[in-house]
């Protein structure tokens, strides 16, 4: 028997599950694959049959990637390739290729400044019959020391290291099936929903469906928003940091714009339409110094620099103001005022990418700084085309989410992107529609959590079921193989936010511009009591 005939047999066996000794066939398949594939510039580092619950173990993982561990939920053939994506880059892979196969390709994204295949979205894709596939992005580890002085680093991480990985992935996955795939799909958030958009703005071909999170586009931008907190909080001193009052500020922000949407019950459906007064809250003359229920001017200030836009060098807008939310504040001194040094991806960026510096001063980004970064644009990052007429010319879709708490990448932006691809493509929502549809989720957090209806379907854990009212990688299938697309998206809130507890309470996430408002009867825990204006 040729080769492709015993692997179109495989194929069968494993699709129908009606010979017997479909999984020893798989695995006789999967471990004779390393011989028999052939590709390109890529060396295969491994071909394992791996039995579904198997605890992998991932030795020379970057500590900074999380630990060296991950649970493999579905009969899997797991592969390894190192490719070479210049003379002087490189990028690690794997395909988990799952015997029971719904004919279906999936790449997954990465996150911040990493270097780390996403195990866990590959673990929740493959487990849903998704030949998944995960690349480190060219680099390991949280870092981007790699960069120095080497652009080719930097265009992987940009978007080479997925554009090769998925040509590889879905070759791969020809020759083990025996077949090529049916749909291919992008599922990813934050860097992850940056890589999504980059690949349907520059790569349209790649996919026919792309789920793309908090996306970190306008990366330049993004990378010197992030960079100012770090500067706006050591400038305001010891004392100038309301850390006491936070509680008291969460409440008089819910207070203030809580009820905006109809509902007091603590979580905000639309940000945009909130100016928090953080003035509010200053001491009395009697009170005088600052304590746990009052603030001094100078830390009013502090928070009004916060959720204030930021403008750059003529002026220009930068990227726009942290939507507000309660528990904001508190996450943002946590992730970048509370350590002695500037966060880690906008001082990597700067040194490593803008400037080919390690000694570059990142303390304060400065204007001059702000503009280097956008017009160099290095490895092509910003990702911020609002033309999309390839990508929906050739039938494929976005669906774009973003958590209306994020303390990490602004909401405020995303709704941006979407009128600028409006204005660039001149197409009113109605027409957009057809290809590119936004979801604001309210009371989440950066991707996943948070106090709201935040179980989209993002992964395992935060998905309620796999109906695609109520997940986003479901929703895309079907949009996709039938042509329904998505209305709402439907989030679950579990109880305490854990799972195991059970559902708390669910609520339909609208399809952007509307909004949600609650109708002023009935419970405001259920789905009917709102509806999006
Ligand atoms: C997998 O193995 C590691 C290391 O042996 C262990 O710490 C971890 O708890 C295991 N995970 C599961 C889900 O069994
Ligand atoms: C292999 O790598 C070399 C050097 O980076 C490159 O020029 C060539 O195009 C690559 N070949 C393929 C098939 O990708
Ligand atoms: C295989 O996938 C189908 C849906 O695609 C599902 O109904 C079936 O239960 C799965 N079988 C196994 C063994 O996982
Ligand atoms: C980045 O990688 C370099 C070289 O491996 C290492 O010395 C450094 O500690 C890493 N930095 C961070 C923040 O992980
Ligand atoms: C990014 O910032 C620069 C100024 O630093 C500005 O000229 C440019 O328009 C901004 N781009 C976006 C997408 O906001
Ligand atoms: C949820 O958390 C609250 C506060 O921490 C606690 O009092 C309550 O018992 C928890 N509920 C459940 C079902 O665990």
């Amino acid at each position: 028997m040729t080769r492709t005939g015993s692997l179109l047999l495989s194929a069968a066996a494993v699709l129908t599950g009606l010979l017997p000794g479909a999984r020893a066939e798989f695995e006789e398949t999967c471990a004779g694959l390393s011989k028999q594939l052939s590709v390109p510039n890529a060396t295969v580092t491994l071909a394992d049959f791996v039995a579904a619950g198997t605890n992998l173990s991932l030795p020379g993982l970057d500590p900074s990637c999380g630990p060296p561990f991950t649970v493999a939920p579905a009969d899997i053939c797991r592969v390894g390739l190192t490719l070479a994506t210049s003379e002087r880059s490189s990028t690690k892979m794997e395909a988990w290729l799952p015997r029971n196969w719904t004919g279906r390709f999936v790449a997954t994204g990465n996150g911040g400044i990493n270097g780390c295949i996403d195990f866990a979205s590959m673990a929740y894709t493959s487990n849903l019959g998704f030949a998944a596939t995960g690349s480190d992005n060219g680099h390991s580890g949280q870092n981007g020391t790699t960069m120095l002085n080497n652009i080719e680093v930097v265009k992987d991480f940009a978007w080479r290291a997925l554009d090769t990985s998925v040509d590889v992935g879905k070759h791969v996955a020809a020759e083990f099936y025996g077949k090529k795939h049916d749909k291919s799909y992008y599922f990813g958030c934050s860097t992850g929903g940056r890589q999504g958009w980059k690949m349907a703005q520059d790569f349209p071909e790649n996919f026919d469906g792309v789920v793309a999170g908090a996306p970190a586009f306008a990366f330049n931008n993004l990378t010197s928003w992030s960079g100012t907190f770090f500067s706006i909080i050591k400038a305001a001193g010891a004392d100038g940091f309301p850390t006491q009052a936070l509680a008291a500020l969460d409440a008089e922000l819910l207070r203030q714009c809580d009820e905006i949407d109809g509902a007091k019950d603590g979580i905000i459906e639309e940000p945009s339409l909130c100016n928090f007064r953080p003035e509010a809250l200053i001491c009395s003359p009697e009170t005088n110094s600052p304590s746990s229920e009052c603030i001094t001017g100078k830390q009013a200030e502090t928070v009004r620099k916060i959720y204030s836009d930021l403008h750059g060098i003529n002026g220009d807008l930068v990227y726009p103001r942290m939507q507000p939310g309660a528990g904001i504040l508190g996450m943002i001194y946590g992730i970048y005022g509370a350590a002695d040094e500037q966060f880690l991806y906008t001082d990597h960026w700067f040194k490593y990418a803008v400037y080919n510096d390690p000694n570059y001063d990142t303390s304060v980004v400065t204007p001059q700084m702000m503009a280097d970064a956008w017009s160099k644009d290095a490895g092509r990052i910003n990702t911020w085309s609002g033309d999309l007429s390839k990508f929906a010319g050739r039938g494929s879709k976005i669906l774009h989410y973003h958590g209306q708490e994020d303390s990490i990448i602004s909401s405020a932006n995303s709704n941006r992107y979407y009128d600028h691809v409006s204005r660039t493509m001149a197409k009113p929502s109605g027409e957009l529609d057809d290809f590119y549809r936004f979801f604001r989720i309210s009371g989440m957090s950066h991707c996943q959590g948070g106090p709201g209806a935040t179980a989209i379907g993002q992964g395992t854990g935060s998905s309620a079921s796999l109906d695609p009212e109520e997940n986003v990688l479901m929703a895309m299938v079907r949009w996709v193989e039938e042509g329904q697309a998505p209305e709402r998206i439907v989030g679950t809130a579990f109880v305490n936010q854990t799972e195991s507890l059970g559902v708390d309470y669910k609520r339909a996430h609208c399809k952007f511009p509307l909004r949600n408002v609650y109708k002023g009867t009935g419970d405001v825990k259920a789905i009917e009591s709102w509806k999006c204006i």
